[in-house]
């Protein structure tokens, strides 16, 4: 192991490019773009690739980029410098090792039963503990309406059919582009206890999901949250990139939080596939 890691440290140190000049430029989407100005024996070194689509439209990317300027639960300034360097070459190490420090709960990420219930936390309902076949599998992007938060009037009205298990909701909020804004903002559209009660008591998803950091409308957080995890079954997942993805039935959600053992929740990567 160690080994090996000299060999790549000698490698990176005999790379005629050693410095990776990147440049900064805000883009409409308020994410900064990398370009690179650096060439190896006269060829282009390959500038790293950022997508949202991969496979001409088949795949799309619906978890977000983690940046200090993402929004984080509760706050103003959004999730700030989560990552630093633990061990740096240009300090004297041999390799760049990153660390990082945020709450389970920021940009795309699920939520389980202990988040909410006590007793479950201490039971154990963690986030290894939730069921990677809800987590993937057929999913449908819906819209709901934009002048409302997800009521039970409004679930009905969506006439969602009953076999569908996976649904992510795409409301107002990405139209407002909330999760491109640094403030946390309470005034973004979630479910109303209602809403959550009828999914429940009507439906078969198991996984919901949604384009905010809460799934639920600031007013009804919480009843949400409980209507939704007291059964232990269902799975939430926050802060969804839902833009520019069409609606309607996909052959697969793929949802994969981190093997936290005793956590309440995890960052995941979410994708979709046509
Ligand atoms: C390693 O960390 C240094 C900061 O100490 C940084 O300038 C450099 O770009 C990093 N190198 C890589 C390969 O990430
Ligand atoms: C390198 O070490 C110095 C002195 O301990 C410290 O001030 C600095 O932040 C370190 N830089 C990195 C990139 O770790
Ligand atoms: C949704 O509820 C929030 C309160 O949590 C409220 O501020 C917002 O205006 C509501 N949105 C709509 C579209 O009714």
């Amino acid at each position: 192991m160690n080994h090996t890691l000299h060999l790549l440290v000698l490698l990176l140190l005999l790379l005629p490019c050693t410095l990776l000049v990147y440049t900064i430029t805000a883009t409409n989407q308020a994410y900064p773009t990398l370009t690179e100005d650096c060439s190896v024996s006269g060829e282009d070194m390959h500038v790293p690739a950022r997508r949202e689509v991969y496979d001409n439209g088949r795949i799309f990317d619906i978890s977000h980029r983690y940046t200090p300027e993402l929004p984080s639960y509760g706050v103003k300034d959004g999730l700030g410098e989560y990552l630093s360097l633990g061990m740096s070459i240009k300090n004297g190490s041999d390799a760049n090792v990153s660390v990082m420090k945020f709450s389970v709960h920021s940009g795309t990420h699920v939520d389980t039963p202990g988040h909410v219930f006590d007793h479950y936390y201490d039971a154990g309902f963690d986030v290894d503990a939730l069921d990677l076949e809800f987590l993937n599998g057929p999913a449908l992007v819906v819209d709901v309406p934009r002048n409302k938060n997800i009521t039970a009037e409004v679930m009905e009205a969506l006439n969602i059919p009953k076999g569908v298990r996976r649904v992510l909701f795409r409301t107002l909020n990405t139209d407002r582009k909330l999760m491109w804004k640094k403030e946390f903002d309470t005034s973004a559209v979630g479910f109303m206890e209602d809403g959550a009660k009828w999914l429940v008591d009507n439906t078969n998803i198991k996984l919901v999901g949604l384009d905010y950091l809460n799934v639920a409308a600031h007013v009804d957080a919480l009843p949400v949250h409980y209507a939704f995890l007291q059964g232990r079954e269902m799975i939430l997942v926050e802060g969804l990139k839902l833009d520019g993805v069409p609606a309607g039935i996909y052959s697969s959600v793929h949802c994969l939080p981190l093997r936290l053992i005793g956590s309440d929740g995890s960052p995941a990567r979410c994708i979709l596939i046509k």
